[in-house]
């Protein structure tokens, strides 16, 4: 069966935690410490809408460049690499050298960590934010200074310029998650341009827009065309969410040469692989392709929204392919029988103990939610 990322972590550690370390971990030996036999399909899949991913794959133009990259797997992404870097230079005017590829947007993430941080710098994020840059900050031995969010579940701004401008917190990098993993909430671009102005220029301040595609609000936009302004800005995207190409790995960084160099120093040599790049590059700029899988998301989550109000059930309206809903007990008892049942939700999120968030996949995998919802936890 497929697995997310954070099941294969945990499946390996069991493995390698057992007395017997099997030399070779087999996919089934993966299986028995994830999914119960009986939570399966008989496909032998879980109906996944635990980890933001669009259900609908690649873009079929992405499709045909990853089998049409047969005749370039033999060699190093090299040129590749530079062809994306150069579309992505014409699409967004910068030079290459404010151009920064990764392997995901993790891998951008883990980069501006190791640039900016260290032992005594803080790292400056919103509670409950994508925890990947607090993550890594701690192998960087920095210190994560985390914000708590406005009581409309927002990042609070104010407070987090405040913590970038207060010298006992040593800042060493703000993140910013616009639309905010897991709570769905936005800031605007007007409020983004006021912090901006008020963190410190030496701080970098890192705006993580991996679920840009799906935002729809007028107040909301891209904020990379600010980079020469601010050159401590860095804005960072995915291919693995409205591109639907979660599991091929790719994600980039724009910010000013001095910033992006610094973060370059730290990447994986020849970080993307060619079919990756390949598909990457057939689906960059397809409008028509993000367009159609921004309405179907949209479509199946007013569906959700519909569904959540006849049972009376409160909800964070969403600018992302993903719902915090809140079940008004701990979440992780429903996450477990969720499992039992074959479908994978959450995770749950420290702060917010009591709401579950929930990815908008297909339509008849949120009917498959919203009946496993109705009898697990009654409205
Ligand atoms: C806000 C945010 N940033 C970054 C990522 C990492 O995405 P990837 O490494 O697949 O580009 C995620 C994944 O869910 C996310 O939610």
């Amino acid at each position: 069966m497929a697995m997310n990322r954070r099941d294969f972590g945990k499946a390996f550690s069991a493995a390698m935690g057992a007395t017997l370390v099997p030399s070779v971990v087999t996919p089934d030996a993966l299986r028995a410490v994830t999914l119960p036999q009986h939570a399966l399909r008989p496909d032998g899949k879980a109906i996944q809408l635990d980890s933001n991913e669009n259900p609908y794959g690649p873009s079929p133009a992405a499709c045909a460049a990853i089998t049409g990259s047969e005749p370039v797997a033999c060699r190093y992404p090299d040129i590749s690499d530079e062809h994306m870097v150069a579309k992505l230079s014409s699409f967004y005017q910068l030079p290459p050298r404010q151009i920064l590829i990764g392997c995901g947007s993790t891998e951008i993430l883990r980069c501006a960590d190791m640039a900016f941080l260290g032992a005594g710098k803080g790292a400056i994020a919103a509670e409950p934010t994508f925890e990947t840059v607090l993550g890594y900050a701690r192998v960087m031995q920095a210190n994560p200074i985390k914000v708590a969010q406005t009581a409309d579940h927002r990042h609070d701004l104010k407070a987090m310029a405040a913590a970038a401008n207060d010298a006992k917190d040593a800042a060493g990098l703000v993140y910013v998650c616009n639309p905010n993993n897991p709570t769905g909430t936005i800031v605007s671009m007007a409020e983004l341009d006021a912090f901006m102005k008020a963190v410190p220029a030496t701080v970098p301040v890192l705006v993580d827009e991996a679920y840009f595609d799906f935002v729809t609000d007028p107040g909301y936009g891209t904020v990379y065309p600010w980079i020469a302004r601010y050159p401590n800005l860095i804005v960072a995207r995915t291919f693995s969410k409205v591109y639907g190409m979660a599991g091929m790995r790719l994600g980039y960084a724009l910010g000013s040469a001095e910033n992006i160099g610094a973060m370059r120093t730290y990447k994986l040599g020849m970080n993307g692989n060619v079919a990756v790049l390949q598909a990457a590059m057939a689906s960059f700029g397809d409008d028509a392709h993000v367009a159609d899988q921004r309405r179907k998301m949209i479509a199946t989550r007013e569906w959700l929204y519909a569904e959540l109000k006849k049972d009376g059930r409160e909800y964070i309206p969403s600018h992302g392919n993903f719902v915090m809903i809140n079940l008004k007990s701990d979440v992780s008892p429903t996450i477990a029988a969720f499992r039992e049942r074959g479908i994978l939700v959450g995770r749950k999120f420290p702060s917010m103990d009591n709401w579950l968030r929930i990815t908008i996949g297909k339509p008849e995998e949120m009917q498959a939610f919203v009946s496993g919802l109705r009898k697990i936890v009654p409205a």
